[in-house]
Order: structure tokens, then sequence, then C-alpha cells
């Protein structure tokens, strides 16, 4: 990273803060790009900040076959600027009857970087997920064989358990036994949000001197604390699952983010809702955060002083996790502040993005 270090004026000079920061092109491990008027409306944000994006199959229908995860890159790049430097990495959405050798042969093909497993029920669009992981346990034996990582999302469903316990039992009861059942397949535990995950992540033994298990940290849940969902009434535009948790969890997650383990790596979980979706009698789980997305990381690292690893999080730590090239390329951010939005038209219907009125402190200019 080069970054000419100097005090902010006003600021205290022994704590020296890069006027503009320059890293390798980061990747974004983690996000929602939607179909149709929402994908031609959001696509665009992602591909300016990214040089790659593992891209959520939650569709409906969901993505399942090779035929349809290849349609799908075609529309994600047909909606894209025709300049764009961009490649998407396309996913499948485990349901209890996936065929083990349709997932084999998308990643033999190149088409499937990974596979998703949501827990049916867990969050939006997951009505057809895996009922049970046993259901799935031919896929996963499969997918182990050729080296194909299992993508979690790490909520238990049982209305019985409490909505902020369900990652910390979903990590007890699912993914021990599915970790010691496949003891090389690699696992990328998504948006996690406890302090329970950043302990379970860390404590894994490696493979061969490798992590088999790593996980993204979203900026929001870097950010916020469950309290802003309820500060001083309902704020729908907070709401995500899993669900921000406590204070201590934060923390937890800006420690592990910011430490230069190279088992935690940037996914930002960015999921668009029309307005209306959200502000609703039952709003819809997600946080649009892809307008502002690295500005806030950056944030993050800044407040930790922990700009020195901020490349390592952004953009190595997630390639070599999935055995990919880093990206080359720079892309540079200035100590700037710019503007959120209110609100962003999509074309179609307005979305809130993260951090609406806001002003950031880091700034994209390249
Ligand atoms: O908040 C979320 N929104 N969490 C998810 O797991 C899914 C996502 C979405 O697709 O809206
Ligand atoms: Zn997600």
């Amino acid at each position: 990273m080069t970054s000419p270090y100097r005090p902010l004026s006003g600021e205290d000079s022994s704590r020296s803060v890069p006027a503009s920061l320059t890293i390798r092109r980061p990747d974004d491990w983690h996000v929602h790009l939607r179909d149709g008027d929402m994908l031609r409306a959001v696509a665009h944000y992602t591909a300016r900040q990214f040089a790659r994006a593992i891209i959520m199959p939650n569709l409906a229908p969901p993505v399942t076959t090779v035929a349809a995860a290849r349609g799908y890159r075609d529309r994600i790049m047909t909606a894209l600027p025709d300049h764009a430097d961009f490649q998407p990495l396309m996913t499948a959405y485990l349901t209890d009857e996936v065929e083990p050798e349709e997932l084999a042969r998308g990643h033999e093909e190149g088409v499937f970087t990974a596979a998703k497993l949501y827990p049916a029920g867990a969050t939006t669009n997951s009505a057809h997920g895996v009922t049970d992981v046993a259901n799935i346990y031919p896929v996963l034996e499969r997918m182990q064989q050729v080296g194909m990582p299992l993508l979690v999302h790490g909520e238990v469903t049982d209305p019985e358990i409490d909505i902020f316990d369900r990652e910390a039992v979903f990590l007890e009861k699912v993914l021990t036994p599915v970790l010691a059942d496949f003891p090389s397949l690699k696992v990328v535990f998504e948006h996690a949000t406890t302090e329970d995950a950043v302990q379970f992540v860390t404590a894994q033994p490696e493979i061969d001197g490798s992590p088999r298990i790593a996980a993204t940290i979203t900026p929001h849940h870097l950010m916020f604390s469950r309290n802003a969902i309820f500060a001083g009434g309902i704020r729908p535009h907070f709401y995500c699952l899993p669900i921000a948790k406590r204070e201590r969890h934060r923390l937890a997650l800006r420690r592990a983010a910011t430490s230069g383990d190279a088992r935690f790596f940037l996914g930002t979980d960015t999921a668009p809702h029309a307005r209306p979706a959200k502000e609703s009698g039952c709003g819809c789980a997600g946080i649009f955060n892809a307008p502002h997305a690295l500005e806030s990381y950056a944030q993050v690292f800044e407040e930790e002083e922990a700009l020195d690893r901020f490349e390592a999080f952004t953009s190595e730590n997630g390639p070599r996790f999935y055995g990919l090239p880093l990206n080359e390329g720079t892309v540079t951010l200035a100590r700037a502040e710019v503007e959120v939005p209110d609100v962003l038209t999509t074309g179609v219907e307005p979305v809130v993005p993260f951090r609406a009125g806001e002003r950031t402190s880091w700034r994209m200019v390249g």
C-alpha cells in the first residue's frame, strides 16, 4: 500500500492519517445484485468499486442449475456499462434436491465458484433452501472432492430460538458437525455478526498450512450494533439478517476485520430492496451499502488505526482463500467527504442507501 502518511489538520499529530490510500483493486465476496430493473439499477455501484464479486443466488426462482447461472451471469454483464472491468463469480443455491453432479459440472466448467447454503426460511428468498443439512450430505461430499467452497448463511431457523442467538446456535448445532464430517471442505461463514463466530473461525485447525474456514464481514455490522435499529423508533433501513447484535459483538468484528488475520475478508452483503418493501408493516431484511462500501470500510480501519491492514482485508485475504489470483491495478481513496444521498432512484422505485444523509470520511477517487 503506497500512502503518504501525514496528520490531518486539527487532529492529534501522534495519530497520522494518510491523505490518500492506494490499494490493489478489491473484491466483494458477498453481493446481492438481484435481477431485472433492480439489477440494471444497482450493478454499476459494485462494478465501480470492485474487480470481482461473489454473486448470491437467492433470486426468485433461485439459481440452482449451471444453465441458470450462465444466464444470470450474462444478464449481469449486459446490465453493466460497456467499459466495465468486472467479473461476477457465480454461486449455486443449495436445495434439498440439488444434484451433486450438476454442481460438480458447474464448478468444472468454471461457472460455479461456490455454493450457498440457506437454511430454509432464514432470509430473503430462502423458501427453497435446505430443510436439514443431512439432505445435502451427498452434495457436500462431492464439493469436498472437487474443492468447491461452501458458503453458509449461518443461522438456525427454529422459531423457538431467539433471533439474537440464531448464529451461535447454528455454529454449534449445524456447522460443527459439518466440519467434522467433511474435514477438507472449505467453508466461508458469511456475514459474521457475533464474537462467537469470530472465535469459532479462529479456533479451527488449518489444512496443510491453509485455513479451511474463513468469514466475511459487512460494513454495517462493523458500524452499528442493534441499538441503531431502535434509536428513537423502529428504523427499517438498519434491519438485515443476520440481525445486528450487541455492542460487544460489533467490537469483536472490528478487531477481527482489522487484525490482519487472513481468515477475515470483505463481503458487503449489499442487499437492495425498494423503499416501500423496507418501510412496511413487514419490512424486508437487507442493507444497500454498495454505493459507499469501500469508504465505509476505510473509515472503520482508520478509526481502529489499522489502515496498514486495510489492503489485506479488501484485496488479498479473499482471493487467497478462494485460490484465485490477486487483482492487477489499484483504486485510490482520498481522505475527503462524500454526502450520501437520502435516496437513490433506480428507474422504478427508490432505494435508500446505507448511511443515507450522512457524510463519509473517505472518497473513492480513482
Ligand atoms: O439482510 C439480508 N438480506 N440478509 C440476507 O441474508 C439476504 C439479503 C437479501 O437478499 O435481501
Ligand atoms: Zn447475503
